[in-house]
């Protein structure tokens, strides 16, 4: 018999309406409405004139964002203030996720991704009219807010793994494209006989410097402006936190090659990425980072840990371990073949 299929269209109708608050989201955070906020519930009028924005349409967007339990705006007096969770969108809190919301990313280019599945490339260069990393290094406010996120992410992926491996008494630990110094601090802390050396482009090294005095460590540490395809300084533990992702399988293996060509005899590495399921179905978060790999940068792409394997392999490294990290994070270690230099 035929069953109207009432509740399938509702939960069509949910994921339908959800990217417009994804949107609503970073909309607010952009407009960095959550530290506005900080202080307690504020008109709505005094919110809008403050960010120079059009009041009407702000509440409108507030009130969107009521039903999903961000802000709460009281009708009655046209106010408006944060729950709990609006709070984690606010700069100055300790476990602030405002920059996801607010860099540029996927929520620019995501509307291109039929492009995308037409033609296997990014949508990015159609969208921004040059490649991610480049379109950043040209706009510095923007490539800032991107760093902040990934310190975000790191935080809550990478390192939540540091004290999970075991770091040596001395010796150099290089992060190479480590951002703006999230992991490389934790790991210095953890192994205070230790020094690092970051590694990424000159545009996202001032937040690293900044970092490392901050936390009492600029004297075991130092930056340097790095292109990733380029030989690497001497070290003891190379780290590649969620760098490999965001390229192509040979690209991964001339990265993971001048890697090999500048690591001591015995030196070890430590790739973070999350690792595909190796059959069977990806977990929900594991397919949307996939495609927004793919959406943002060419040849990107999540990974089983048969895909790295055999991509550490062609650069000459050993397949040693891999220790499992929060859900989404996988450590993959690997030494240089023997016989390497
Ligand atoms: C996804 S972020 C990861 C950052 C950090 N390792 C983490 O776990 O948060 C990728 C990093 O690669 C850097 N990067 C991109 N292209 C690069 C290149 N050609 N040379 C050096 N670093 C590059 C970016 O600046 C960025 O910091």
């Amino acid at each position: 018999m035929f069953r109207e299929p009432i509740a399938e269209i509702a939960e069509l109708f949910h994921v339908y309406q959800s990217g417009l608050v994804f949107h609503a989201l970073c909309a607010v955070a952009r407009l960095e409405i959550p530290d506005r906020l900080a202080d307690g519930p504020r008109p709505v009028s005094d919110l809008a004139a403050e960010v120079a924005a059009d009041p009407d349409a702000l509440r409108r967007v507030l009130r969107l964002l009521d039903g999903h339990e961000i802000v709460v705006h009281h009708r009655e007096t046209d106010r408006v203030w944060l729950t709990d969770r609006g709070e984690l969108l606010r700069r100055d809190h300790p476990m602030s996720v405002w920059a996801t919301f607010a860099t540029l990313g996927i929520s620019d280019v995501a509307h291109r991704l039929v492009d995308t599945v037409r033609t296997g490339r990014p949508a990015v260069p159609g969208v921004l009219g040059t490649g991610f990393w480049e379109y950043l290094a040209d706009r510095p406010d923007q490539q800032a807010v991107f760093s902040q996120a990934m310190a975000e992410q790191a935080r809550l992926l990478s390192l939540p793994c540091v004290p999970l491996l075991d770091w040596p008494d001395g010796g150099t630990v290089v992060d190479v494209g480590g951002g703006s110094g999230v992991l490389l601090a934790a790991v210095l802390d953890a192994g205070p006989g230790l020094k690092g050396i970051l590694l990424d482009q000159p545009q996202v090294l001032p937040r690293a410097v900044d970092r490392f005095r901050e936390r009492g460590l600029a004297d075991r540490s130092e930056t340097r402006p790095h292109d990733l395809f380029a030989p690497v300084p001497a070290g003891d533990v190379y780290l590649l936190s969620r760098v490999l992702h965001d390229w192509d399988d040979d690209e991964v293996v001339r990265i993971l090659g001048a890697v090999a060509g500048g690591a001591s005899p015995g030196a070890r590495l430590r790739i973070f990425e999350d690792l595909l399921p190796s059959s069977g179905p990806l977990a929900a978060t594991q397919a949307w980072s996939d495609v927004v790999m793919m959406v943002l940068y060419p040849g990107a792409r999540e990974r089983t840990l048969g895909q790295y394997r055999a991509l550490l392999e062609r650069a000459g490294w050993v397949f040693g371990r891999t220790v499992a990290g929060p859900p989404g994070m996988h450590v993959i270690e690997a030494s240089r073949s023997a016989g390497a230099r």
